[in-house]
């Protein structure tokens, strides 16, 4: 960069159009058939296909562009056709133009003074989604992802327990547990560790072989946590387990929480978005009755990471009194008329991104309508893919799918453990960039899981390797 160094940091049309230019042509390039996922290079060979590096002295325009070519080039397209892997990816018009304007105006949304529109639409997307849930006076703030969602979830347990741990802290407290399903997400693990409560305090409980927590056994550890001197605080069931995308009996576990006086908190970061769908949503039922929750809209909504709200149920001051602090003059202004709808004391970030333009847009564009196919057909695309692979004599299903995931592996070959063939097989389909799907284990059984998150996907090109070709890898 020379010496009119300023003016060259200008976002300037041509630059714009040069940037855009080469989006659309990677775009266009990633739906052609046989294009890659990922164009995947080991460490050592990708550090000498593009250097990591910076310069001294500041690089031109071209080669800055050159750089941002290898970024597409190099990384995993999860917008791909054959992407199946995480439970995010997908890429819509609506979404990344509210991503890209949410860079443009970079702003953080702590005051209504700093984010206007984004406030706005915040507390309008957690009425309305709180509202899908049955939540009544829904409040909250959107977080970053699904774990931090428990982990809010938590703190406000803690606070809702004895508002006095938010001052004084742990100490002098009886130990603290918190109950969980043994197929929950490890978030509430760390959770658990970043409260403070202690990894060995969360318990886990059985699953039934649908994956669903049992309630007579969560009832029974909450009594025996009592017959201990613990104190049970917490519950936090699962709408969408991450590997079944199972739904555990949330009536019921209300039910148990109330009788026993302990906060319950559901982790709908993956099934919340069957609550756009009427065919669906009556596997969430009981969740009206949850103090808290998290959904995640970059898991089944189809927007870009990161993308989660947070909201509580019935007790709209009780956020703000668990995690809010007081006198930070330079951010929050007592003069403010609006500072009611000042959020940052909703929330533990101080600076906090703008990540609710793209799913407002995404919602203007679908509808509500739009959303309840969308889910619908990401259920039917599940469970047109397990029909296809129950009748494969080639594959085995691990479970029935119920929701988006598909559970499967090779059926075992004489001479090979169902285990090999599987981590080759799924090694070997990532490696080459022909398909992306995950990889789970369980009482030492290797499985591989696929997602389906988006509805646009057309599966008439999804194919597995037959046997004969296993052996090939
Ligand atoms: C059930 C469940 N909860 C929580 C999370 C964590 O969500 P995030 O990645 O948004 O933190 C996941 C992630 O896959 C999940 O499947």
């Amino acid at each position: 960069m020379t010496a009119d160094w300023r003016h060259s940091l200008s976002v300037t049309p041509e630059i714009l159009a040069s940037f855009f230019e080469r989006v659309a042509r990677y775009l266009e390039a990633q739906q052609a058939p046989h294009s890659r996922v990922v164009d995947y290079y080991p460490p050592s060979q990708l550090a000498e296909l593009l250097s990591v590096q910076l310069p001294r002295d500041g690089a031109s325009v071209d080669t800055v562009f050159d750089m941002i070519e290898a970024c597409l080039r190099y990384s995993v397209d999860t917008g791909h056709p054959q992407f199946f892997n995480q439970l995010f990816g997908g890429r819509h018009w609506p979404a990344l133009l509210g991503e890209w304007t949410a860079s443009v105006v970079s702003t953080s949304l702590y005051t209504y003074e700093m984010a206007p529109v984004a406030t706005l639409m915040e507390r309008y997307l957690i009425e309305k989604m709180g509202g899908l849930a049955g939540f009544q006076h829904p409040s909250g703030t959107f977080v970053t992802g699904g774990s931090n969602g428990n982990l809010m979830g938590m703190v406000a347990a803690l606070h809702a327990h004895n508002p006095a741990i938010k001052t004084r802290g742990l100490g002098g407290q009886p130990p603290l547990i918190a109950l969980v399903s043994e197929d929950s997400h490890f978030s509430y693990e760390k959770a658990a560790i970043a409260t403070g409560i202690g990894g060995h305090q969360l318990w886990r409980v059985p699953v039934d072989s649908d994956g669903r927590l049992i309630p007579e056994a969560l009832h029974d550890s909450i009594r025996r946590a009592r017959r201990d001197g613990t104190i049970p605080f917490f519950v936090g069931a699962t709408a969408g387990t991450t590997i079944r995308g199972a739904f555990d009996p949330l009536e019921s576990i209300g039910h148990i929480c109330r009788t026993e006086s302990v906060w319950f908190h559901v982790d709908a970061s993956f099934g919340g978005s069957a609550l756009l769908s009427r065919q669906l949503r009556s596997r969430l039922v009981g969740i009206e009755d949850a103090d808290s929750m998290v959904w995640d809209a970059h898991k089944l909504m189809g927007v870009p990471l990161i993308c989660s709200a947070f909201m509580i149920n019935r007790r709209p001051e009780l956020l703000r009194d668990a995690v809010g602090t007081d006198g930070i003059p330079y951010i929050y202004h007592d003069y403010d008329a609006h500072r009611d709808l000042d959020s940052g004391h909703l929330s533990l970030q101080c600076g906090r991104r703008n990540d609710v333009f793209k799913l407002w847009m995404m919602w203007m564009a679908l509808g509500d309508e739009g959303y309840e196919r969308w889910v619908d057909t990401c259920v039917g695309h599940a469970t047109q893919v397990a029909t296809i692979i129950a009748a494969d004599p080639d594959y085995e299903l691990v479970y029935p799918s119920d929701f988006v995931t598909v559970c499967f592996r090779p059926v075992p070959g004489a001479g090979n453990t169902g285990n090999q063939i599987t981590e080759r097989l799924r090694d070997h389909l990532a490696r080459s960039g022909t398909l992306m799907v995950n990889q789970c284990v369980e009482h030492g059984m290797v499985y591989l899981r696929l997602v389906f998150l988006d509805p646009t996907r057309d599966l008439s090109e999804f194919r597995l390797p037959r046997r004969e070709e296993w052996h090939a890898l």
